[in-house]
C-alpha cells in the first residue's frame, strides 16, 4: 500500500527538474509523461502557467509513486494575501491532484507591495504547518527583498530563491548575496529561452566535450550548485538535458562564461520589482 504523500518523509529538491511555462493542453501533458518517463523526477508549476491541472493528469497517468516525486507550484500575486492564498494553494492540490506539494513559492514579490511580505509568509507558514505543502520559498526576490524574507522568517525556513539565470543574465549580485546567506538559488530560463543554442562560446565549449550548448549552459549553472528547470516539449531535448549532470566543465570552460554576462533579462514583466 502506498504512503500517502503528506505523511511521506520530505524528498531533496532533485536539482534538475522540468519546466512547463507556456506549455498548455495536450503539450504539457506530452511533455511531463514524457519527462517522467526519461527520469525526471522534479516537475515546476505555477498558479498563472494555467497547466496544473494537466501536469496533475500527467503526473496521475505516469508510473511514478507521488512520493517519488518533487513537485513545485507558485502563488500568483492576487492570491498573496492571508485570506487568499490558503485556498488558493488548495485549489492547486486539487489540481495537480495532490493533498501536498514538495514546495510552494511566492511567484513574484506583491507588486508595490500591496500586500505586505510578513503576511504571505506568514500564510506560507501555516500552510507548511497544515500539511499542505513541504517547503517554502521566493521567486524573482531581490537582495533587498530576500533580506526582508531572511528577517522575517530566518534563512533555514526558505528552501530556495528561483530567480532568472542564464549565461546572459548571470545576476551576480544576487548569486553573490544568496551565497553569502546560504540561500539556495534555482535558475530559471536556464537555456536563455533557447539563445544558448547558437552562441559561439558556448558552441566552442560543448564541441570540445562532444556535447551540446543547452548541456554546457546546465552544467554550468549545475556546477555552481544551483537547481535548475529547463523546459523541453521534445522527448530528445528533454533526454539531452538530463545528461547535463554528468558533464562538468574544466576551469577554463568556467572562466570562458564571464565574458557571456550582458544583463539581458527576458522576464521583466512591468510589476518586476527595482533588479539589482
Ligand atoms: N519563476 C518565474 O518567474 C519563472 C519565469 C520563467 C520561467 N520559469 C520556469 O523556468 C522554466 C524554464 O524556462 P523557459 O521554459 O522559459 O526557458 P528555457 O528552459 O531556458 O528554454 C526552453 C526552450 O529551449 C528549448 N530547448 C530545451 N532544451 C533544448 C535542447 N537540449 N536543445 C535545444 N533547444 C532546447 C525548448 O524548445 P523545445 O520545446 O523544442 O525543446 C524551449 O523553446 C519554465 O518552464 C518555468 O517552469 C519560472
Amino acid at each position: 500500500m502506498s504512503i500517502p504523500a503528506s505523511q511521506a518523509a520530505s524528498l531533496p529538491m532533485p536539482p534538475l527538474g522540468l519546466g512547463t511555462f507556456r506549455l498548455k493542453g495536450q503539450t504539457v501533458i506530452d511533455a511531463v509523461k514524457s519527462g517522467l518517463s526519461l527520469g525526471y523526477r522534479h516537475i515546476d508549476t505555477a498558479q498563472i502557467y494555467g497547466n496544473e491541472a494537466e501536469v496533475g493528469q500527467a503526473i496521475a497517468e505516469s508510473t511514478v509513486p507521488r512520493d517519488e516525486l518533487f513537485v513545485t507550484t507558485k502563488i500568483w500575486t492576487e492570491q498573496l494575501s492571508g485570506e487568499r492564498l490558503i485556498p488558493s494553494l488548495r485549489e492547486s492540490l486539487a489540481k495537480l491532484r495532490t493533498d501536498v506539494v514538495d514546495l510552494t513559492l511566492i511567484h513574484w514579490p506583491s507588486p508595490g507591495d500591496a500586500v505586505p511580505l510578513k503576511e504571505t509568509l506568514d500564510a506560507l507558514m501555516e500552510a507548511k504547518r497544515l500539511g499542505l505543502t513541504r517547503a517554502i520559498g521566493l521567486s524573482n526576490f531581490t537582495v533587498a527583498q530576500m533580506r526582508e524574507a531572511i528577517g522575517i522568517v530566518g534563512v533555514g525556513a526558505l528552501a530556495t530563491n528561483q530567480v532568472e539565470i542564464h549565461p546572459f543574465l548571470q545576476n551576480r549580485r544576487v548569486v553573490d548575496f544568496s551565497k553569502a546567506q546560504g540561500l539556495h538559488l534555482t535558475a530559471y530560463m536556464p537555456l536563455a529561452y533557447g539563445k544558448v543554442m547558437t552562441e559561439p562560446v558556448l558552441l566552442d565549449i560543448a564541441a570540445r566535450h562532444g556535447t551540446t550548448p543547452a548541456q554546457v549552459a546546465l552544467a554550468w549553472l549545475l556546477q555552481q550548485g544551483f537547481t535548475v528547470i529547463p523546459s523541453s516539449t521534445k522527448p530528445s531535448n528533454q533526454a539531452a538535458n538530463l545528461t547535463a549532470t554528468a558533464l562538468r566543465l574544466s576551469d577554463e570552460d568556467i572562466a570562458r562564461f564571464a565574458t557571456l554576462d550582458r544583463g539581458e533579462r527576458l522576464a521583466n514583466p512591468d510589476f518586476a520589482p527595482a533588479w539589482d
